[in-house]
C-alpha cells in the first residue's frame, strides 16, 4: 500500500501538468531520485503517460483530473468505493458480495487485471478512462439477467445524450459503439446461487481520453474514446461518472418493474448494425445476414435466405460483414 500511495503524491503534484525535477520531488517524498525515478517507471507501467526533459524533469503528457470518491458521494444515494489501484472493480464487488446492499458501486482508476467476456483482458490505464461496477441484487431470478447488459447499454447511451453526447451507438449485447468503433464495453456477472433473486454486477469499462500506447496488444478490434465523440480532451469524469451512476441506478429500478418491454424500442433506435449486413460467430460456425434490432428476449433478430430468426446466449459474437 505503501508503495501505491508514493506513486499517488507522485501524480497529485504532477497533476499541475507542470515541469517537476526529481531533485524536488525527492525532497519532498523524503527519498531519493534513485527512488523517484522507479516510481515514475511503476506510474509508466500503470499507463500513465510521463516524459523526462533532461535539466527539467519530469512532466504529465496530458494533465487529468483524478476522480474524488467525496464529490461523486455527495452526488448520489448508492455507496461508493473509489480504489485508484485495483484487480478488477467487478471482481472486486463478486468477492464483497454478503457485506454489500445493492446498489453498492466500485471505483477504479487502475485495473490490474481488468476483463471483459470470456475472461478476455480489458485493457485499463490509469486516469484515462472510467472503470466502474455496481452490485445489483435483481429480485427477478436469473432469468431476467439475460437482458440486462442490453438495457445498462441503453441507459449509458441515453445519459451521455442528455449531456450532449451525440453519435454514440450500440453494438448487440454487451458494447457501446462509435464510427464503427468500440467505446465502452458492458460485463455482467452473477454469483452461483440456486434460485430466488439473483445477485449481479455490472462492470463498465469506458474509454475517455486512451491513447495509441494503450492499444498495445491487447485490443484486437477498432476503438474510440469519447473525447473524440466530443470533440475536446477535457471531460469532467467526475460529473460523467455520477451521470452514468444514476441513470444505471434508475435503469435497473424500471426494468425490475417492466423487464425488456420498454427497452427494445429504445435499443433499436440506437443499435449501431440495424439493417446492416452482420456475422454472428458461434463458436465454429458463422451465419451472414441482416440485423434487424432485438426481440422482447433481448435476442438479436438476424434476417437471412430464410426469414428473421432471433440468436441469445453468452458466445455468440457479432460483427460488421463489409
Ligand atoms: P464479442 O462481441 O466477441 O463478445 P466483445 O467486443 O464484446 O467481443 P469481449 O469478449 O468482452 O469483447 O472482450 C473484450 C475485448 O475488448 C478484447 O478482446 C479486446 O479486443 C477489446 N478491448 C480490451 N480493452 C479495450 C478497451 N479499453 N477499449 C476497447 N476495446 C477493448
Ligand atoms: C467488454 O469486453 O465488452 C466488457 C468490458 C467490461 C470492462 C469493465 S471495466 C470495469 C469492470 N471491471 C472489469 O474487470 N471489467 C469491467
Amino acid at each position: 500500500m505503501r508503495e501505491h500511495s508514493v506513486k499517488l503524491s507522485l501524480l497529485s503534484r504532477l497533476a499541475d501538468g507542470a515541469f517537476h525535477s526529481g531533485e524536488s520531488l525527492g525532497e519532498q517524498l523524503g527519498m531519493s531520485r534513485a527512488a523517484i525515478s522507479k516510481h515514475i517507471q511503476g506510474l509508466q507501467e500503470w499507463g500513465v503517460d510521463i516524459f523526462r526533459v533532461q535539466g527539467k524533469g519530469y512532466q504529465l503528457a496530458a494533465p487529468f483530473t483524478m476522480l474524488n470518491e467525496e464529490v461523486i458521494q455527495s452526488q448520489v444515494s448508492n455507496p461508493i468505493e473509489l480504489h485508484p489501484v485495483i484487480g478488477s472493480t467487478n471482481q472486486y464487488l463478486l468477492d464483497r458480495m454478503g457485506q454489500l446492499a445493492s446498489g453498492s458501486v466500485c471505483l477504479a482508476e487502475y485495473q490490474k487485471s481488468g476483463r471483459g467476456r470470456r475472461g478476455r483482458h480489458w485493457v485499463s490505464p490509469f486516469g484515462s478512462n472510467l472503470y466502474f461496477s455496481m452490485y445489483w441484487r435483481l429480485e427477478a431470478g436469473i432469468a431476467a439477467a439475460m437482458g440486462l447488459s442490453l438495457v445498462v447499454g441503453v441507459s449509458l447511451v441515453e445519459a451521455l445524450e442528455e449531456m450532449g453526447i451525440i453519435g454514440v451507438k450500440l453494438k448487440w449485447p454487451n458494447d457501446l459503439y462509435f464510427n464503427d468503433r468500440k467505446l465502452a464495453g458492458i460485463l455482467v456477472e452473477m454469483s452461483a446461487q440456486a434460485g430466488g433473486a439473483a445477485n449481479l454486477v455490472i462492470g463498465i469499462g469506458m474509454n475517455l481520453a486512451m491513447q495509441d500506447k494503450d492499444k498495445d496488444q491487447d485490443i484486437d478490434q477498432p476503438w474510440a474514446s469519447l473525447s473524440e465523440v466530443m470533440k475536446q480532451d477535457h471531460i469532467d469524469r467526475n460529473q460523467l461518472v455520477i451521470r452514468l451512476i444514476k441513470a444505471l441506478n434508475e435503469a435497473l429500478i424500471q426494468y425490475e418493474y417492466t423487464g425488456m418491454q420498454n427497452f427494445v424500442e429504445r435499443w433499436n433506435r440506437l443499435d449501431n448494425f440495424i439493417g446492416r449486413q452482420v456475422r454472428l460467430i458461434m463458436g465454429p460456425n458463422e451465419i451472414l445476414g441482416v440485423e434487424r434490432g432485438i426481440d422482447q428476449h433481448g435476442g438479436v433478430l438476424l434476417e437471412t435466405g430464410e426469414g428473421v430468426k432471433s440468436y441469445i446466449g453468452g458466445e455468440i459474437s457479432l460483427r460488421k460483414h463489409d
